[in-house]
């Protein structure tokens, strides 16, 4: 056999491992699961198929896949003290996705937060998405302090009177209001789908309110802040099936047979598996650090003279507001973080002077090095190098004239490799990053 070893590909995942372990990740949607739940991603149950659900699949064979998803189910329903749960779908997006195809006809009305102020791209994102081209979508912003502008949100509602208002972010540093938009959502009539993806963990840690009292259907994404396998779930509330008994089958129907077949057998173990987890005092710990980190990094960083969007942070994320040093510098910051051995996504701020692809800020967030057991003292440390890499990179101007941008941004790319700032910046960092493992909170 082992001259079949795919060493091609083996060779690139050692690889990436030491990428991993060597640097210092701060993207805000990335986090590592527990060996357990790594273990079983790689077990028998990757080669099982078992369309349906529990006690009606078209497939033999499953009695025992049935009590696995079974056990999915009931722990996330105990977790959150929900009524149904969902586990099968295959990511964020199609859950999203499958929400819409059982609420509403193409052409209804969608509201949700826009992506430039931290919204994702399933919550309606004009043109180029399918939530933005297969549904009438209205969009709301922030105010000016960065915060979510409910009186915008309230008056499109009264205006638009949507089926669905999402309150869910991607991108914001701060707490959601579910109250005030199941009040809206009554006021018209809409149903509310909470997309708490990226704070489920926080949720769970006590550190976030509940959406559960408020929203009718909730969607969370199982890689993030919960800490388990890529995947995601969806909730229905008590109050979502009072008021619509039929809305848990409608879900049902809309996974399959309206949008995926098979079920990933070995993910919905992995999310059993992390319901467990979430479940134990440690997550709790975990959590707590998690925010605990994120004040600690978001206050470093503006002690040093860093502006965030909004002023800092109630949750595990911030957005570093680059527009103090000029339009457009989020792309070219982050190209020379990541040479410094930290990675993190460049990102819009609200009244962006850039683009999408020249974006003004930053988005970075804690669950990740706290997995690794990384403290207040590393975070510390993290901004001080962040503050380093920003005060060096953001001296070159990014080009006003649009067609020079390409040609800039690969003449700074190639500066950047072989910059012996970034690369200083980087050996420090990964001095310290190699003594973290990957999971160990
Ligand atoms: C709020 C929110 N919803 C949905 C998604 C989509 O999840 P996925 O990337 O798993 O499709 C994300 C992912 O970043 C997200 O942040």
């Amino acid at each position: 056999m082992d001259n079949l070893k795919d060493t091609e590909v083996q060779t690139l995942v050692q690889a990436e491992e030491q990428r991993q372990i060597h640097m210092i990740g701060l993207i805000a949607s990335e986090n590592n699961c527990s060996d357990e739940v790594h273990g079983v991603l790689s077990s028998c149950l990757n080669g099982k198929y078992a369309e349906g659900y529990p006690g009606r699949r078209y497939y033999e064979g499953n009695q025992l896949i049935d009590e696995i998803e079974n056990l999915a189910r009931d722990r996330i329903k105990a977790l959150f003290d929900v009524p149904y749960v969902n586990v099968q779908p295959y990511s964020g997006s199609p859950a999203n996705t499958a929400i819409y195809f059982a609420l509403m006809n193409p052409g209804d009305t969608l509201m949700g937060l826009k992506l430039a102020t931290g919204g994702h791209l399933t919550h309606g994102h004009p043109d180029v998405t399918f939530s933005g081209r297969y549904f009438n979508s209205v969009q709301f912003g922030v105010d000016k302090d960065a915060r979510i502008d409910f009186a915008e949100v309230r008056r499109l509602a009264v205006e638009h009177k949507p089926k669905v208002i999402v309150a869910g972010t991607t991108a914001y540093p701060f707490v959601l209001d579910f109250k005030q938009f199941r009040d809206i959502a009554d006021e018209v009539g809409a149903l509310l789908v909470a997309d708490i993806s990226h704070i489920t963990g926080l949720v769970v840690g006590g550190l976030h309110p509940s959406p559960v009292p408020y929203a009718d259907v909730i969607m969370s994404t199982t890689h993030k802040t919960f800490r388990g396998p890529r995947g995601a779930m969806i909730l229905v509330t008590e109050r979502g099936l009072a008021r619509d008994p039929k809305l848990g089958s409608k879900i049902d129907s809309a996974i399959i047979p309206g949008l995926q077949g098979g079920p990933h057998n070995a993910t919905t173990a992995g999310i059993a598996i992390a319901a467990h987890e979430a479940a134990q005092p440690e997550f709790k710990t975990y959590i707590a650090q998690i925010r605990t980190n994120a004040d600690a990094l978001a206050s470093a960083l503006m002690d040093k003279g860093i502006t965030l969007v909004g002023g800092g942070t109630d949750n595990h994320l911030m957005v570093i507001d680059l527009t103090p040093f000029g339009p457009g510098l989020g792309t070219q910051v982050a190209y020379a973080l990541d040479v410094a051995g930290m990675y993190a996504n460049r990102n819009t701020v609200p009244d962006e002077p850039g683009s999408p692809f020249f974006p003004s800020g930053l988005r970075i967030g804690t669950p990740l090095v706290t997995t690794r057991g990384m403290r207040e003292t590393e975070m510390q440390q993290i901004a001080d190098w962040i503050s380093q890499v920003v005060a060096h990179t953001t001296k070159q101007q990014l080009p006003t004239d649009k067609t020079e941008r390409t040609a800039f941004i690969k003449a700074f790319k190639a500066q950047a490799d072989t910059d012996e700032t970034l690369l200083a910046i980087r050996k420090e960092v990964t001095a310290v990053a190699s003594s973290f493992p990957l999971f160990k909170a």
